[in-house]
């Protein structure tokens, strides 16, 4: 075991899951359709399908995800076990507003999760909560065309301002939407993003639409998003000054492929295609470049003065983050040409570090690297690390009677990464208020849909396609990780 240094007692350890992927109980109690729920099975090889509402003959992992709507409380009392300062999850805002344009919300939805956060608080431990998870309602999309509408701007505020009032003095740590910046990625403006704008905004593309007008319908989203934060911001302050309510970035760090100044500046140029969302979200206005871009486009084109008014007067309380693996950029072309539609890099793999099965680089020093960066752009901005963790294949195995998993990569990882995390606390004096680490029990994946992309300190019995007892047995990293929390993030 390494010797960790000595944290903040306050830290918040912990970890982190979304409705969408742990719930199942897709249509109980009154609850709407999600654009998660129209999600069918994939794997790393084969996209998920985005189908047309619900069809009979598909496999919809996260119609059941780990059943954590009947199980939260022997589950939450699992993470309560390991030490668990906070817990992250989402509210499936469909459970509240069934079809996002209900005149009044279900009061089935609300208690449940009333009933909820009580547990996480006799247990100990602290909610951080996401209103809007990769799960708006479906019927958004199909009646208003998704994020790209303003009238979601209304309906978001109303959810929003719903909840905060209902919980009030429940919840504290609040995150506005999750990963807004992943339908940006403009280096893959053709796979993956077709996902990514499904899963940020309701956004559907079909064959005939052009880059354009992709990008267009992309921006104005993530524009009304923005503005719905600022507002739910301002709400959430009047409701309770106490609230925490932060924004949520994705953040891998971005390394160039060569010397080349040419790689240096899209090095730059990928960053500030991410960087933009948190600067709206924290200086509560457009950096220079993307107004530019908008001015030469015609991009983001529905927009008032009443928004950026919004956007100044609601800017966010802390900064959450995600990060999972580092990027190499390269530039496709020397010259500095401005590219508006696609982007002039691309990423290339990392030849000097791992990678998991599912492709994703294994670099804890670039957490590091990370969250000075990102304090260097937000001095003393408050940073938590909402998800981290290894996606991995876990064998179940038989130990003193018991089933359990002997995850030692998964506590190499965890351990890598959290020792980068302590050395930006402790020595470049970065205000990192907490760690939780993704799916500290499995769950469904996001990106691929798949059970068997396991990130749990707790495995749970079931397969791709929801067969399984269910059952939870705790894997060698739940005692890793309760000993770590026990003793402060010293014993590593
Ligand atoms: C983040 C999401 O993108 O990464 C989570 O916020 C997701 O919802 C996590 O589960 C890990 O990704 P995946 O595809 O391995 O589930």
């Amino acid at each position: 075991t390494k010797k960790g240094l000595q944290l903040p007692s306050d830290f918040l350890w912990g970890g982190a899951i979304a409705a969408h992927q742990a719930e199942g109980y897709w249509d109980a109690d009154g609850k709407g359709v999600s654009i998660a729920d129209v999600l069918t099975a994939g794997s790393h090889e084969k996209p998920r399908e985005i189908t047309d509402g619900v069809l009979p003959d598909k496999n919809y992992p996260n119609h059941h995800g780990i059943y954590f709507y009947k199980t939260y409380k022997e589950d939450l009392a699992l993470m309560a076990e390991m030490g668990f300062k906070a817990f992250r999850t989402s509210i499936a805002w469909t459970r509240i507003f069934p079809n996002g344009d209900d005149a009044e919300p279900n009061e089935a939805g609300l208690k449940f999760y009333d009933d909820m956060f009580d547990t996480m608080h006799e247990l100990g431990i602290e909610p951080v909560i996401t209103l809007n998870h990769f799960e708006m309602p479906y019927h958004l999309v199909t009646a208003y065309g998704g994020w790209q509408n303003r009238q979601v701007i209304d309906f978001f505020e109303k959810y929003a301002r719903v909840v905060f009032e209902r919980y009030r003095n429940k919840v504290t740590y609040w995150i506005t939407h999750n990963e807004i910046s992943n339908q940006a990625n403009q280096a893959e403006i053709s796979g993956f993003s077709d996902f990514l704008v499904w899963t940020n905004s309701g956004l559907k593309f079909d064959a005939e639409t052009t880059v354009s007008e992709r990008q267009a319908a992309m921006y104005q989203a993530a524009h009304n998003e923005l503005v719905a934060s600022a507002r739910a911001v301002r709400i959430g302050h009047e409701i309770n000054p106490d609230f925490q309510i932060g924004a949520m970035l994705n953040v891998g760090s971005l390394y160039p492929a060569s010397t080349k100044p040419a790689d240096q500046l899209a090095v730059q140029k990928a960053r500030q295609q991410r960087d933009w969302f948190s600067d709206v979200h924290i200086r509560g206005a457009y950096p220079n470049e993307m107004e530019k871009l908008f001015e030469r486009t015609g991009w983001r084109s529905d927009v008032t003065d009443q928004d950026f008014i919004d956007l100044a007067s609601g800017t966010v309380d802390y900064l959450s983050i995600s990060y999972y693996a580092s990027s190499v950029i390269r530039a496709k072309q020397d010259d500095d040409s401005e590219l508006d539609e696609a982007a002039n890099w691309e990423t290339v793999p990392n030849t000097n570090i791992k990678a998991s099965d599912w492709g994703w680089s294994i670099d804890p020093q670039g957490l590091r690297y990370t969250l000075n960066e990102l304090n260097d752009l937000y001095p003393d901005l408050p940073i938590m690390i909402v998800e981290n963790g290894f996606g991995a294949y876990d064998e179940l195995v038989e130990a003193n009677g018991q089933p359990t998993v002997n995850d030692d990569y998964r506590i190499a990882y965890l351990a890598a990464h959290i020792a980068e995390v302590e050395k930006a606390i402790v020595h470049d004096g970065i205000p990192v208020i907490g760690y939780l680490s993704w799916g500290p029990i499995d769950i469904v994946s996001a990106g691929t849909g798949e059970m068997k992309k396991r990130y749990g300190y707790v495995y749970v019995d079931l397969d791709d396609f929801g067969e399984g007892s269910a059952k939870r047995y705790k894997k060698a990293s739940f005692k890793w990780y309760q000993e770590l929390i026990a003793s402060g993030g010293t014993r590593l």
